[in-house]
């Protein structure tokens, strides 16, 4: 029985800083925002929005009443949780208007958690293949003004269906996971930004691309010439081309350059949001099943890897018929409206954050479908526009 992807959506901000006018702003070239790190523009959030409002917009898109209907599960993937203790899930459950008879958590491990949710509704699907596991990786990405991490934040969510008989992605048996203790990225309970060893963090990923990718190839005995392409997990989009090319090693055939030439596809979007975190990696799959060169029967190759660390990579072979079971995230991208950094910055500044006391926001200028409209007793209001 094939059991996979059956159709993927993204959401994100309807806001957006250029980030050569933010290079300019921080007295940097802008080439090494553009070229050496690979961001063009960067998702901004107003105060209105956060993990609960963009995973239910993205999740909404796959929605339809049947398949509202078929749903076991709803897996919140992410590192920006909103509550120490309930799952982001219930929220995003209650906004969808879903049956009370669903199950709902939320998963933690920094970026990789999106794939433990794959992973894990790929073994609830297996038990009840009738059901299907609504997942949903949603993330802020926030490092702080004028850090060194600044250029890779960004913002947004892939919802994703993972059902029987996939319209998407079947995934392959064999996937390799490793952990292992590592302190390169890391958000304490009492901050916002997270800490980070930026250049540590580059080579850990690495090192488990290169593991995981060995013991894949030993255990189904898969040369890179067996991929049609391979999506990463992209904080910033040199960072998929770091590990391609730690794999490559110079070489310049035809399966190298038609490998570089899928990465250069699957980074499109990204390029225009920033790091997504737990839904990265999925971002990066659609940009390269919408700008890449993919047909039904190709095998996709999948890195995800998350801080702290743990990275796994997996396979799925595409489906016929695929391109109709992804939103339009082209378009979406198109709508958005650039804010100024000056703008960015307020916008910035005026998250909820860890304040404690009752706060209203200003939602009339928010025209997303679901917004945070403030705080009150302890307690996040969400309202559905
Ligand atoms: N023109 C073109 N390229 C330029 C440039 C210019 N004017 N100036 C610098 N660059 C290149 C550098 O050569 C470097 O390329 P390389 O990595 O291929 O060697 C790249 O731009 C980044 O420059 P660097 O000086 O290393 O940047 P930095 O010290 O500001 O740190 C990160 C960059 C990504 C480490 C930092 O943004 C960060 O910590 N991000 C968050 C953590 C993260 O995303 N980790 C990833 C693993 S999950």
């Amino acid at each position: 029985m094939k059991i996979g992807i059956d159709k993927m959506a993204f959401a994100s901000t309807d806001q957006y800083i250029d980030l050569t006018e933010l290079a300019e702003k921080r007295g940097v070239d802008p080439n090494k925002y553009t070229i050496g790190i690979g961001q063009d523009r960067q998702a901004v959030v107003p105060p209105t929005q956060d993990i609960v409002t963009l995973g239910a917009r993205a999740a909404q898109k796959l929605l339809t009443p049947e398949i509202a209907r078929q749903l076991s599960t709803v897996i919140v993937a992410t590192e920006s949780g909103i509550d120490n203790s309930k799952a982001s899930a219930i929220y995003i459950k209650h906004l969808l208007g879903l049956d009370d008879y669903v199950r709902t958590v939320e998963l933690k491990e920094a970026c990789y958690s999106g794939t433990a949710a794959v992973q894990f509704a790929r073994g609830l699907v297996t038990l009840n293949p009738q059901e299907s596991v609504l997942m949903i990786a949603a993330d802020i990405a926030r490092y702080g003004l004028n850090t060194p991490g600044e250029v890779t934040q960004g913002a947004g969510a892939v919802a994703m269906l993972i059902s029987a008989n996939p319209h998407v992605l079947a995934i392959e048996p064999t996937s390799v996971a490793y952990s292992r203790d590592v302190m390169d990225f890391w958000r304490p309970l009492y901050a916002t930004e997270a800490l980070v060893d930026g250049k540590y963090s580059t080579n850990v990923y690495i090192d488990f691309f290169k593991n995981t990718l060995a013991r894949y190839q030993q255990r189904t005995g898969r040369r890179l010439a067996d991929f049609a392409g391979i999506a990463f997990h992209l904080p910033f989009t040199k960072m998929g081309k770091k590990a391609l090319e730690a794999v490559l090693q110079g070489r310049n055939d035809e399966v190298a350059n038609r490998l570089r030439a899928q990465l250069t596809a699957s980074q499109t979007y990204s390029r225009q949001v920033g790091n997504l975190y737990t839904g990265s990696l999925y971002l990066s799959l659609m940009s390269l099943l919408q700008n890449g060169q993919v047909t039904p029967g190709d095998r996709l190759g999948l890195f995800s890897y998350g801080s702290g660390a743990e990275g796994e990579f997996y396979s799925g072979i595409v489906q016929p018929g695929f391109a109709n079971y992804l939103s339009d995230v082209a378009h979406d991208l198109a709508g958005r409206r650039q804010v100024t950094v000056a703008e960015y910055e307020q916008l910035f500044n005026g998250q909820l954050g860890m304040r404690e006391d009752d706060v209203q926001f200003d939602t009339q200028a928010d025209g997303a479908p679901f917004v945070l409209a403030g705080q009150k007793d302890h307690q996040r209001i969400y309202q559905r526009q």
